[in-house]
């Protein structure tokens, strides 16, 4: 069995706020193998659901509600993966308690939302960053460097999906409409978070469709064409009922940059194909822990004192856009 990480002298000590699945399954095994973060404590509205993590990690404090976990002054940064809806409430508390805050996405349900949230990082003088883990995968940070350097000329299409079917599970909170549940806002989020981040800023006008039926509180397909204005557009889908499948592609004036499964890939090597006029470049990644790179990323923030690099008005344009895509296919959000 592993020995672990050679912690850093002065590890950032973490508090995760819930027992939700992607903390217990990615984040907190990120927490516990990174080398300059430490985890301290974790919070459950159950006590019983927490003590479940106190096997593997005994010295980690358990607490039965999340305002005692913020009123641990040990704490320094909490991780916030609770349901959309109480993204805002839980980052403002946090902030105001004095804890750098890693927020699951969508940051906030609304951009008012998230100008709030981000009100109270600056208030308390504490980071905030919106969890897209993948872009802290090499592979995702090679190609957006590479589009930047014009490799297939200057962008003029992205065209990026995720989906998988999560019909069989209707306690699944991404299908609670008081949770601030919905495609868009779980799945779809990740194409458009990828077009704003290949064009540097959020749409000028979107068009958009959801889908929505009397079976679901929520919509559960999402498609949208976004105008990043100069003829430079993307078209964007999500779903909950679609079999699983994600990929993202840009074309260029030039030529194509395909990234297969760019956003969850998983402990595996990935690829990113370049194909420009009759050149076909296949470049192969080695496997990486997207998610440890992130916690990693945030805690050697924390330690600096510098900018994060998903920046919170990367996340305020992110949420603008969301609520456009909803205006255009009039659909009212939240619900
Ligand atoms: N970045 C990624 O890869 C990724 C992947 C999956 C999900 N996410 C995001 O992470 C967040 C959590 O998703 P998840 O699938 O992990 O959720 P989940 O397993 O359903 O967990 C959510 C947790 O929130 C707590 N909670 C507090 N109030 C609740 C309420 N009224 N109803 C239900 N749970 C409540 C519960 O923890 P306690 O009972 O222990 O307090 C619950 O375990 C979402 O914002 C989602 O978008 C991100």
């Amino acid at each position: 069995m592993s020995e672990g990480p050679t912690l850093a002298a002065d590890p950032v000590r973490w508090g995760v706020l819930s027992t939700a699945n992607i903390g217990v399954k990615e984040v907190i095994p990120a927490l516990i193998a990174s080398h300059n973060s430490e985890l301290v404590a974790v919070a459950s509205r159950e006590v019983a659901r927490a003590q479940g993590m106190a096997a593997r990690t005994p010295r980690t404090r358990i607490y039965g509600s999340y305002e005692a976990l913020l009123a641990d002054a040990e704490v320094e940064a909490v991780y916030i993966p609770l349901p959309n809806a109480l993204h805002a409430e839980w980052t403002i508390r946090a902030a105001e308690h004095g804890k750098h805050v890693l927020c699951e996405k969508p940051l906030g349900m609304t951009a008012d939302e998230v100008r709030r949230m981000i009100a109270a990082s600056q208030a308390n003088g504490v980071l905030l960053m919106e969890a897209f883990m993948y872009r802290f995968h090499p592979r995702i940070q090679w190609a957006l460097a590479q589009l930047a350097a014009g490799r297939v000329g200057a962008p003029r299409f992205v065209r990026a999906t995720f989906a998988f079917d999560i019909r069989g599970r209707p306690e699944n909170i991404r299908l609670k409409a008081a949770l601030a549940g919905g495609s868009l806002v779980d799945v779809g989020c990740y194409p458009l978070n990828f077009a704003c981040a290949v064009f540097g800023g959020a749409p000028r006008t979107v068009a958009a469709r959801v889908d929505v039926s009397e079976e679901s509180e929520v919509e559960r397909t999402a498609a949208a064409v976004l105008d990043f204005g100069a003829g430079r557009w993307a078209m964007i889908d999500g779903s909950f009922t679609l079999p699983w499948h994600q990929h993202a592609e840009v074309i260029g004036e030039r030529g194509r940059l395909l990234l297969p499964r760019p956003f969850t890939p998983g402990q595996a090597e990935t690829i990113a194909r370049v194909e420009v006029e009759d050149e076909v470049i296949e470049r192969r990644f080695p496997a990486v822990r997207q998610y440890q790179l992130e916690v990693e990323h945030f805690a050697a923030c924390v330690r600096s004192g510098a900018p994060v690099a998903l920046p919170p008005e990367e996340a305020l344009a992110q949420a603008a856009a969301t609520e456009e895509i909803y205006r255009a296919a009039s659909y009212r959000w939240p619900r």
